[in-house]
């Protein structure tokens, strides 16, 4: 198999032992080195670019695990429930009103139980647990997991002093599987939503491209059985699966779906469990 990344550079005393074994459930080479006051990108590329084979790294520094891109660009990226940007969106980006939250089949009271069977970098989980729905998030893809594991936590740290993101954080559950294994299991509480969304090929010019989308393509590129998952959810007894898509593109399914909701960029393709409403 093909792997993305081969390292896992820890730059951060503090947290060297966690590195280390983040390195070791990924099986790739952990090493530690310090870096001086002052590196310019260009030598800190220089650098971590000496003990890698690959484009990119991972790489822990005291702001947590980072995928550290080295060529052609140098930049990293990390999943951060606690950046300023997922503070407002959880502020300010429309509560109940917004079209995830519409989609899933938000209603006042009403907090539907969630399988997100692709999670990601789990903005979307992260912005349906802050809405008040408890999300079980499958992650299937080993490195996309790690990061993820990693944002949760961090946010579970801040949130000591942060009771109100306590709250959301405590509803966000992950699985290291395949979404598979996530329908089999057995819960006392079984879900009402199961949440798609796989990844598809981006035609847009790289530049438009926004960074973490990037990782997630080179991390995990097509998701070519995205029509297996939907069939199997599908096979449920859910009440409901919604499926995110980019808004000009094709149907998952051959299968019609109930309704259509759709935003600037994205719709969600939303199916009802027959006889239901
Ligand atoms: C487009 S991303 C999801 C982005 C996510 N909604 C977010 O807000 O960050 C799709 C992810 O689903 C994962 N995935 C696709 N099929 C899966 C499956 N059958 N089981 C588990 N994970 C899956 C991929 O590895 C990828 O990380």
């Amino acid at each position: 198999m093909n792997r993305p990344i081969d390292t896992l550079i820890s730059v951060d005393k503090a947290n060297k032992d966690l590195a280390e074994d983040y390195a070791e459930s990924l099986n790739i080479t952990f090493c530690e080195t310090e870096l001086s006051d002052g590196l310019s990108s260009k030598a800190f590329a220089k650098k971590m670019a000496d003990k890698t084979e690959k484009d990119c790294i991972l790489l822990m520094d005291e702001a947590g695990l980072h995928l550290q891109m080295l060529q052609p660009a140098v930049f990293k990226i990390q999943v951060n429930f606690v950046s300023s940007q997922m503070e407002y969106r959880r502020i300010k980006g429309g509560g109940r009103n917004q079209l995830i939250a519409k989609a899933v089949g938000l209603k006042p009271n009403v907090s539907p139980v969630i399988y997100d069977a692709t999670a990601g970098l789990g903005k979307d989980a992260f912005v349906l647990a802050s809405l008040g729905c408890h999300v079980l998030m499958a992650e299937r893809n080993p490195w996309v997991r790690v990061l993820l594991e990693d944002g949760l936590r961090r946010a579970a740290i801040v949130a000591k002093d942060k009771p109100e993101l306590k709250v959301i954080i405590e509803r966000l559950k992950l699985v290291a599987t395949d979404a598979e294994e996530l329908f089999k299991l057995t819960h006392a509480k079984p879900p009402e939503v199961i949440y798609l969304d796989p990844m598809f090929p981006h035609p847009e010019k790289r530049a438009l491209v926004k960074k973490d989308m990037q990782m997630l393509q080179y991390l995990v590129g097509e998701d070519g059985d995205a029509e297996n998952l939907l069939n199997r959810a599908l096979s449920t007894e859910v009440e409901r699966v919604v499926v995110k898509r980019p808004r000009t593109d094709e149907a998952i399914a051959s299968k019609q779906a109930s309704y259509v909701l759709e935003g600037k960029r994205n719709r969600y393709d939303i199916y009802l469990h027959s006889g239901k409403t």
